[in-house]
């Protein structure tokens, strides 16, 4: 089976009803991103952070994976696949795909302030004075601003075995996710599902199918499927 690896940004999950980052004024849920997502807006105010990540765990609870994230799970009849996501929602795990990287944390998950391995599963709010058993305070399992990556070199390795990339809903602005595309073996074909190109330098080989992930996945299914008979 060949192998696609799929690197998922926020776009993906924005016809499920989670807005995206930088579609709204650089504001996301109406926050500066700075604000609720860096080790400084937490060392500010804390039980701000906390109530934001609160909100979107709840949120999650009251969204469903779309026909984009089946999609993926239904390329697996036919492919090899693996999916780095940017993003901190279980939509993907949700729609059954099966082998799922998140490289900027999730929101189910939190983690002792002190030690970055003490992660628990957390399906509730969670909220100032709930410690890990390091006796520290837990904060939301999300890779901030400026923030070591921990998944990278796994995704890097992904990338390096792609027979076929495919990007979806991802404006390619943070780094290292944005570089990932550099690892991939030179001429292997690259997809793209974006209502907006994203900006930056796209290897040539880029097809470019300039639609919502629900449009667009469908359409790509076609196409990988005229492509091998
Ligand atoms: P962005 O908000 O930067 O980009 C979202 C992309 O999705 C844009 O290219 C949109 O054009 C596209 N888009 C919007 N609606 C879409 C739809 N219905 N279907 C397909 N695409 C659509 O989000 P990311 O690139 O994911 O990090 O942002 C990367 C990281 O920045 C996030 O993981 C997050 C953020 O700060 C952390 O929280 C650490």
């Amino acid at each position: 089976m060949k192998h696609i690896v799929v690197l998922t940004g926020a776009g993906i999950s924005a016809e499920s009803g989670i807005k995206t980052f930088r579609d709204a004024d650089g504001l996301w849920e109406g926050h500066d991103v700075m604000e609720v997502a860096s080790p400084e807006g937490w060392a500010k105010d804390p039980e701000l952070v906390l109530d934001f990540y609160n909100q979107r765990r709840r949120q999650l609870f009251e969204v469903q994976p779309n026909l984009a994230h089946r999609c993926l799970k239904d390329l697996e009849e036919d492919f090899k696949v693996s999916i780095i996501t940017q993003n901190v929602d279980d939509l993907h795990e949700r729609a059954g795909s099966n082998e799922v990287l998140h490289l900027h944390g999730e929101l189910l998950k939190v983690r002792s302030c002190l030690n970055e391995n003490l992660i628990y599963d957390w399906q509730d709010d969670l909220n100032f004075g709930d410690l890990a058993e390091d006796n520290a305070q837990l904060r939301p399992h999300i890779v901030w601003f400026g923030e070591a990556v921990p998944a990278i070199e796994e995704a890097i390795s992904l990338v390096e075995t792609a027979d076929i990339l495919l990007i979806i809903g991802t404006s390619m602005q943070v780094y290292p996710a944005a570089g990932l595309i550099n690892y991939l073996p030179y001429g292997r074909p690259v997809y793209l599902i974006d209502p907006k190109r994203p900006q930056g330098t796209l290897p040539t080989q880029t097809h470019i199918i300039e639609a919502t992930a629900c449009e667009g996945m469908p359409h790509l299914i076609k196409l990988l499927r005229k492509k091998t008979e």
